[in-house]
């Protein structure tokens, strides 16, 4: 599968945002009990930011597979699973009609249950838990603090030893959000994960080739999916995105001068549909796609940081 190289272009250029932008969310997680990440149940490995394990430290961690509405449910079901098995506190939820998000709150408690005990060990009664909420680009994050924060919530200005100008968002007496959302950069160098990203539309399509994200996608629901673009489009499915394109071309007809299919145009709206819930809910990648060995990874990687963080405790 060939990605255009003018993706490359934007791998050359995050890293010094990134690095920024890493040093700045090392800061503010220090002001936070819980860290909120939200991934976009389609792609929930490709939505991920690996980065945010390593600075998280043993914080507590809640994950909310958003834009549930338009991810396969059975998937959403098997990476709830998968996530909850690493040490995550998950919640599927759909952020534009707030679904879910009523939920969040007791996850958010659950999550935070062992800090609230130590809390009450040394007689902190009251305070309010303070979560940040993380993710990449698109992802929901402030559709979700509209929807979870709602009309009832005040901004609560600055506080002594926060950092200035940080506002507080208090949800109520219990849970306090930092206002502006966490932005991380998901994992680019990865050739596939850029090409499901761009698939679900978070990439401009001026940065990669909308014709060969349509031909590629089409041959991942040929194998995924059987069935789903015959019933939207009406035509015979084959393995060859290419061929399956221009059958959907010629359909809608949508043909140049002189006949020849269109397949930019259909390509346009191939992309529209499927970002848009049209062609079913549709989940792109699957538990099984993360690597045993990257899995392994993350256990021995959550395990060392545990560790640390007990040694480093001084509360
Ligand atoms: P961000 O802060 O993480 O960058 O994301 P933002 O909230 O801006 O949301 C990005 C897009 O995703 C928005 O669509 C938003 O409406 C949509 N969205 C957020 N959560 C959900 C969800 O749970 N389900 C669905 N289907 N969509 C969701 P947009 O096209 O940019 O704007 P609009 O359609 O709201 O006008």
């Amino acid at each position: 599968m060939k990605i255009d190289n003018r993706q490359n272009s934007i791998i050359n250029w995050y890293p010094g945002h990134m690095s920024k932008a890493k040093r700045q969310m090392q800061d503010e997680l220090k002001l936070v009990d819980v860290i909120v990440e939200l991934v976009d149940a389609r792609i929930p490995y490709s939505s991920k930011n690996p980065d945010i394990d390593k600075l998280a430290g043993s914080k507590p961690r809640v994950l909310l597979l958003n834009k549930a509405d338009l991810a396969d449910e059975g998937r959403t079901k098997e990476y709830k699973l998968y996530y909850e098995k690493r040490g995550y506190h998950v919640l599927a939820v759909n952020a534009k009609s707030s679904a879910g998000i009523k939920s969040v709150l007791g996850v958010i408690k659950e999550a935070c249950k062992e800090k609230r005990e130590r809390d009450l060990k040394r007689g902190i009664v009251g305070r309010p838990l303070r979560a940040m909420i993380v993710g990449i680009p698109n992802v929901g994050k402030s559709t979700f603090i509209n929807s979870f924060a709602g009309r009832s919530c005040a901004l609560t200005g600055n506080k002594p030893g926060v950092t200035k100008g940080k506002q507080w968002i208090r949800l109520n007496k219990e849970l306090e959000l930092l206002d502006t959302p966490g932005i991380l950069w998901p994992k680019f160098e990865d050739q596939q994960v850029g090409l499901r990203i761009a698939w679900i539309g978070s990439i401009n399509d001026t940065i990669l080739d909308p014709r060969e994200l349509a031909v590629t996608l089409l041959s991942y629901f040929y194998g995924n999916y059987p069935g789903v673009i015959a019933a939207k489009y009406g035509v015979e499915e084959c393995e060859d995105g290419h061929e399956a394109l221009e059958r959907i071309a010629r359909k809608r007809a949508c043909l140049k001068k002189g006949g020849e299919a269109d397949l930019d145009r259909a390509a346009g709206f191939l992309m529209d549909d499927y970002r848009a819930g049209k062609i079913g809910r549709i989940t792109l990648e699957r538990v099984p796609a993360v690597k045993e060995a990257e899995a392994g990874d993350i256990e021995k990687e959550q395990k060392v940081i545990k560790d640390d963080d007990r040694e480093n405790r001084t509360d």
